[in-house]
Formats: C-alpha cells, structure tokens, sequence
C-alpha cells in the first residue's frame, strides 16, 4: 500500500509520519523546496512533540520519503492524501479552496486506475462531491474513489491525537473507498479505536460541527467568567461543577483571554460563512466569533486601564503562542493585545519558549526576553497569556522584586490565592475574586 501526502503543514506532516509509524510506504509532497529539503535532511519543520523521534527513524528505514515531485508520486500511489491550507477568504470568512483545487487537478492528470483520493483538509460542505466531479470530468473513465477523512488534530498534542484518536471519521461513497479506510488505520482498528463511516456531506459537517462546538464550549466558559467577575462567582469552581455532569463533560472549560490558533477561529468562520450561504445562519455560531473577537480587545482593555490607573509605563506579556507546546501564533489574541497596549503608548517586553522566531517579525517594536525574570523584570504590570509549563511555578516573590509596579493578570488562571500569598502582587486572573492587594 503507497500513500501520498499532498501537504507537509501540521496535518500533511504529522498525518505523512504516522502512515509510516504504521508501517506504510509514505511519500510527501510540498512545492516548497526549501521546506522538503529541511524534511529530507531530517529537520521536522513544525514544534510538535515527538514528531522529530517518529520523522527520523522512519525516513531512515525507508518508510518515509519527500519530495516536490506530485505527478510521480501520484502516478505510484494506492491512496492519496490531500493535506494542504484552507485558509479563510478575505471578506466573508469562508474557505478559501484554491490550493484543494491546485491539487485536486494535478491529482487527477497522474492518478492511477482504482485510486483512493481523500481529502483529510477542512473543507465546507460540498467540496468533497465538487472534487469527485472535477476529477471525474479531468479523467473521463478512468476508476477512483473520493473519501472524506477530516482530522480533529489538537497543536502540541497532533502526534498523540492521531496515534490515539478517539474516533476516525471517513466519508465514503463507494465499498472501495471504505475497504482503503479500513487498511489504512488497520493498526488503530486492531486497537477498537470506531470508525464512523457516513456520507462524503456528513463527514465534512461532523469535522465543522466539533470544532464549531468546541469553540461555543470555550467562549460559554469565558462569558461565565465575566459574569463570575460582577458577581464575586469562581468560573473555576463553577466549570469543575458543571463539568461533572457526563453530558457537559469537563474538557474546554477553561476560562481565557479568547480562542486562537489555525482552527477554531477560521473553521467558526467558514461554518457560519456556510449557514448564510445555504440559507441556514447558525446564529450561536455567528456569535462566538464575535464575542471571541471582542473578549480578546476587552482583555488589552483591562491592562491599559490598569496602566491608566498606575502609570505603569511597560508591560512584560509572557506567552505568545496561540496555546502552549507549539510554536504557531495564528490568530493567537497575543496578536491583537500586544500592538493596542503599544498603540496606547506602552512599551511592550515579551517572553515565550517556543513562538519568539515566528512571532518576531510581526510584532515591531516588542522587546524580546530570554526568560519571564528577564520580561518582568522593570515592567509596571506584567501579563501571563499562554500558560506554558516555564510559567505555572515561577518565584512570584523574585517576580515581584524584579518588577517597577506590582499588577499581574494572568489570564489563564495558572494561580491560587496561595501562591500569592506574601508576594505583595495586585493579581488579577479571570472570573475569579481578585486575590491579594486587589484594586
Ligand atoms: C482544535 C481542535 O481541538 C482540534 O480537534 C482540531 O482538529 C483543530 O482545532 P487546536 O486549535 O490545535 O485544536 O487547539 P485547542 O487545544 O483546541 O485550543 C483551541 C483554542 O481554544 C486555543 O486558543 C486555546 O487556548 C483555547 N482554549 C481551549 C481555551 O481557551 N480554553 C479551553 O478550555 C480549551
């Protein structure tokens, strides 16, 4: 069994390694040769943990192989992959579909009789079915098969999720496309890992409906919060509550400053972009991008008062990354945070263990830290934004000493009241009371 994967971005890569962890013969494709030249000397070319381990040993046993070279891999490949961006449209949010049709295209001149062409990129509903028929129309004759298999792929935990999913979802509209499913995650198969197999439609509103869930589950938490705020409430005592009821579940009920990354904010676009287009808005779907989008200005909001207030002249921000354990920045509220506390005229230090090379060029005029003592250390007022491992048992004490004011939000709630006991920090965190010197 030949795989080719079309796309060597989060989901190409990880999705290409893990075929060859299976023990499949795997070819990915990028027409970027600088990336496949990275890839083929080794070097994994996103932060994922225990990518690199997996991309090593397998290239080395021969397992995995890249190169720019489609038409060749395609012309020797049983099942084909198409992993590549679907960015969102500038205007109305919906996916963009220009590289799915590049691919689908070059696809489908060198595909052999009896091909499994799948599409594992997030694509609105319908695309499948077009695919199907722009490949049929480019190749009158010639047998293949369509099958929809989206990914549901966390960043930072990418590896894990696909070794251990928990579920595949495959979109299918003949025995054949099936039969290829079934082969290719045979070794999850053996381990009862289900696999829902549906319609080519379904499988792609399953893949927008959780990420779209997901989100709404996130932004609900962080209204509560708000309300915890007016109220004296704790969003945490309130979320560990609800979430034991089996039907809400516990998971994505952290409070934050707003969701972020290269998922939730563009599939919630391309989602509700699809209700207005078919007709059928989804207006609670509608509103979580909105309120996302304001919760992540009201979040710059608090601190610029809070400087207002003190006079506070610098900020430190630790955390730039979207989420901690990668190094992606996309839509990260960092990016809307950190140019209004610039635009409000404060001097902006910034930490983050892994984004700092990513996030550099798009945030002028930051100061950049080697670690969260040297970004606290002068600054009025000092804000926790990603709560990576290097941030959840820093010496707030020596934070303290090494600041010129004494405010900290931190807007993951990494804190208790314990830890701040002594420090002589005014802590700030979300929904819940403020603790120590308070306002
Ligand atoms: C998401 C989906 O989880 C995954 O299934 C899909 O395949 C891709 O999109 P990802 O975007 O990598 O994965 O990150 P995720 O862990 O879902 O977090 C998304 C955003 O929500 C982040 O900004 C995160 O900080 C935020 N979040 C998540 C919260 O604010 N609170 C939570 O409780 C959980």
């Amino acid at each position: 069994m030949k795989i080719a994967m079309i796309g060597t971005g989060y989901v190409g890569l990880v999705s290409g390694v893990c075929f060859a962890e299976f023990g499949f013969q795997v070819t990915c494709v990028d027409k970027n040769p600088a990336i496949i030249e990275r890839l083929q000397a080794g070097e994994v070319t996103i932060f994922e943990p225990g990518l690199d381990e997996l991309l090593v040993r397998n290239a080395r046993d021969g397992r995995l192989v890249f190169t720019t070279d489609l038409a060749t891999t395609v012309s020797e490949a049983d099942v084909i992959f198409i992993a590549v961006g679907t960015p969102s449209r500038r205007g109305d949010g919906e996916a963009d579909l220009q590289y799915i049709h590049a691919a689908a295209d070059e696809i489908a001149a060198a595909m052999k009789p009896d091909a499994v062409v799948v599409i594992k990129s997030t694509v609105v509903v319908g695309t499948n079915a077009d695919v199907r028929e722009r490949i049929a129309r480019a190749r009158p004759g010639v047998p293949f098969s369509m099958v929809s298999n989206p990914e549901f792929l966390r960043e930072g935990s990418a590896v894990e999720d696909f070794m251990r999913p928990d579920r595949v979802v495959v979109g299918v509209h003949d025995e054949r496309g099936t039969a290829a499913m079934k082969r290719v995650y045979r070794p999850l198969y053996l381990r009862e890992t289900p696999m829902i197999v549906t319609t080519l439609e379904n499988a792609e509103i399953i893949k927008y409906a959780a990420n779209a869930f997901l989100a709404m589950k996130v932004t609900f938490i962080n209204e509560v919060a708000d309300l915890c705020e007016k109220v004296g409430g704790n969003v945490q005592d309130v979320a560990r509550a609800i979430g034991m009821d089996n039907r809400i579940g516990s998971k994505f009920l952290h409070a934050g400053p707003g969701f972020g990354g290269s998922c939730f904010p563009k599939d919630t676009r391309a989602y509700a972009a699809t209700g207005r287009k078919m007709n059928a808005p989804q207006t609670l779907i509608e509103q979580v991008v909105t309120v996302n989008e304001l919760r992540k200005r009201s979040m710059a909001e608090r601190v610029i008062e809070a400087a207002q207030k003190t006079g506070a002249k610098s900020v430190a921000v630790l955390g730039i990354a979207f989420k901690p354990n990668t190094d992606d920045i996309r839509e990260s509220p960092a990016l809307d945070i950190i140019p209004a506390l610039q635009k409000a005229g404060l001097a902006v230090r910034a930490h983050d263990p892994e984004a700092r090379s990513v996030a550099e060029p798009v945030l002028p005029g930051v100061i950049w830290c080697k670690s969260a003592y040297e970004a606290t250390d002068g600054a009025g007022i000092a804000v926790l934004l990603t709560e990576w491992n290097a941030y959840r048992a820093l010496d707030l004490k020596r934070v303290a000493s090494l600041m010129s004011g004494n405010i900290l939000f931190d807007l993951r709630n990494v804190y208790s009241a314990q830890d701040l006991e002594g420090t002589g920090l005014d802590y700030r965190s979300v929904g819940r009371p403020l603790v120590g010197k308070g306002d």
